[in-house]
């Protein structure tokens, strides 16, 4: 299950530099095999936590498709694709991407975090904290209002690094598998009426 978990108000709790030894930059065409790196590592992670999160066949072109289309927005407004390295060893992966909803709503414009992953070996020296700091910054230095993202219900080191950051949950995600899941054969909806 995931919670979509927009931001409020002031971030308690970010990171503004690095930690020791770590600097980070926006990937360029030159990084495309770091990106795709760390966002495989990513999602075999949420895969482990919940199976939807598997990546697709065209997984990949379509990882590149997103970054250039990032790399060429000279407005920069689209979205921030970070990276962070240690000497010469990618260890995380920030992405963000600007979001405009249906013109049936009112608040239509927001900046989603997309995707968020540090390197095992370099957890617990906030990092993530300064990466999250860095898509919110991102996100208000383009004028967006708010930030969102989706993560799994499961994920503790995620939801608590989200919430530190300030984010508070305000929409669930509801399932109801039809093929053949775990649960697909408990619900059973009797008609009432013709
Ligand atoms: C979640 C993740 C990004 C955290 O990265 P990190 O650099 O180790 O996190 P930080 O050191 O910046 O931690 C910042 C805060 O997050 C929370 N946190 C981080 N890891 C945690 C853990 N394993 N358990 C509980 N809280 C944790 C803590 O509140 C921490 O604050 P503190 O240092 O004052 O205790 C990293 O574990 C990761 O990449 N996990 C796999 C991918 C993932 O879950 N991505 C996010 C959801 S899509």
């Amino acid at each position: 299950m995931t919670s979509s978990v927009p931001a409020l108000g002031r971030p308690a709790a970010i990171r503004r530099r690095p930690p020791v030894g770590i600097r980070t930059r926006p990937a360029s065409a030159a990084d495309e095999a770091a990106v795709e790196r760390l966002f495989q590592a990513l999602h075999e992670h949420n895969a482990g936590l919940d199976p939807m999160f598997a990546l697709g066949p065209a997984w990949r072109s379509a990882l590149r498709a997103h970054a250039r289309r990032v790399r060429e927005d000279a407005s920069g407004r689209s979205g921030l694709t970070l990276l962070a390295w240690l000497d010469r060893r990618p260890v995380g992966l920030l992405m963000m991407g600007g979001q405009a909803d249906t013109e049936l709503f009112l608040h239509r414009h927001w900046a989603e975090l997309l995707a968020l992953y540090v390197d095992p070996g370099a957890r617990g020296r906030r990092l993530g904290a300064h990466l999250v700091g860095a898509g919110v910054a991102w996100a208000r230095g383009h004028g967006y209002p708010r930030v969102q993202l989706y993560v799994t219900a499961s994920n503790a080191a995620g939801r608590a690094l989200y919430e530190h950051a300030g984010f508070r949950l305000t929409q669930e995600v509801w399932r109801l598998d039809l093929d053949g899941g775990a649960d697909a054969a408990v619900p059973h909806l009797e008609r009432t009426s013709a």
